[in-house]
């Protein structure tokens, strides 16, 4: 007992200076001891004896001190790492010596364990910048309105509220920068929804190409300022009954031929197509407005992710709107996909299942 806890707490070398010193002063005894007993037999059979002896005490010795302070050890990192539970049941760690296969498979085991949590740093790394970038955009969308409604409020309660050429001016303009932050908000809202895990879609059967004529027809107005020729594409107009929740799949035109509108040109064209793609219909927005370079697109799903900020937020844009789109394609298990050029057009394109 008094070894065992000396051995605990040694470092390598004394351990090894510990079992070299019983093994030899075991040899020592066993030499002494066979002089004495076999006085009378032949020399080489005392060497043999003695031998023999001293072998099985060498085995014990060492055996003991690799099964205890080293293999019990591995077996231990081996478990928790590879999350292998052995139950009561499982064979005794003494009948299973097989311990370089054990040495080997811990060897592994570490590697992969070291390999997956780097991978896992690394995922959660990105996902902290991901987070803490999106914190900022936050941060700063809210602010911009807010100090603006602050100034404007300032300038009334200090006598601009008696001043008939700014009190309806300002207050306009503080309600329209109060409009802009609920908007931001409840588009983050509705982003935030379509993430829960709980989320549960109200699908119905509906036709598509009615959806599409209604939009089109509310937003006639809006293509009109723009000298915009909104319409669906010849020869695409077929009618198409699917399965998907009809608000959100309004909301998903609406926001793809607005934004067709808005970086659309003067006197452009949008065109909205309706493909047969056997289980699916595929619904495509094109405009031949400012296009988009290749290397931006990857990007504009992104929350907040505006190509040109000034641009955006001078057409009151908060840069969610594709964000959402893709949200509500991705719980629908559909897909969305943009083509564009620079300087030609964009074409946004979804699918959707047929009822
Ligand atoms: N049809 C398009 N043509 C050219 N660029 C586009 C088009 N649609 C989107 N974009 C680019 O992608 C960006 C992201 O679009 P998104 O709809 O998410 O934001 P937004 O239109 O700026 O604001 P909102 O939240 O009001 O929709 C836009 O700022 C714009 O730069
Ligand atoms: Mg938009």
């Amino acid at each position: 007992m008094a070894i065992n806890s000396i051995l605990k707490n040694s470092t390598p070398r004394l351990v090894a200076l510990i079992s070299s010193s019983i093994i030899a002063i075991s040899t020592l005894l066993v030499f002494i001891l066979c002089k004495i007993l076999f006085t009378g037999m032949p020399g080489w059979l005392i060497i043999f004896a003695a031998t023999i002896l001293i072998f099985a005490i060498g085995y014990i010795v060492v055996y003991s001190l690799v099964e205890r302070f080293i293999y019990r050890k591995i077996k231990l990192i081996y478990k928790s790492i590879s999350d292998t539970k052995l139950s009561t049941k499982d064979t005794p760690l003494k009948s299973s010596m097989k311990s370089v296969k054990l040495i080997e498979d811990a060897e592994v085991a570490v590697l992969n364990w070291q390999k997956s949590k780097i991978k896992e740093l690394n995922k959660q790394k990105k996902l902290d910048k991901y987070r803490k970038e999106f914190l900022g955009n936050v941060f700063h969308e809210l602010k911009t309105p807010l100090f603006n409604i602050q100034g404007y409020l300032e300038t009334l309660i200090e006598g601009g509220i008696y001043d008939e050429k700014i009190n309806l001016k300002f207050t306009k303009k503080a309600s329209k920068n109060v409009k802009r932050m609920a908007k931001i908000v409840e588009d983050l809202q509705m982003i935030a929804n379509l993430q829960d895990a709980s989320f549960v879609l109200s699908a119905e059967k509906f036709d598509i190409t009615d959806l599409v004529k209604d939009i089109i027809e509310s937003l006639e107005v809006r293509a009109k300022k723009k000298k915009n020729k909104l319409e669906i594409k010849e020869g695409c107009n077929q009618s198409f009954t699917v399965i998907a929740d009809r608000e959100m799949i309004h909301q998903v035109l609406n926001n793809l031929i607005i934004n067709a509108l808005k970086y659309g040109k003067e006197s452009g064209k949008t065109q909205i197509s309706l493909y047969d793609m056997n289980e699916n219909v595929l619904v495509e927005v094109s405009d031949n407005g400012i296009g988009m370079d290749k290397d931006q697109l990857p990007r504009i799903f992104e929350r907040f992710y505006r190509i040109d900020k000034n641009r955006s937020r001078k057409l009151g844009g908060t840069g969610l709107g594709l964000s959402i789109v893709k949200h509500i394609i991705e719980v629908h298990n559909q897909t969305i996909h943009v083509r564009s050029t620079a300087g030609v057009g964009s074409t946004f394109g979804f699918t959707l299942k047929k009822a």
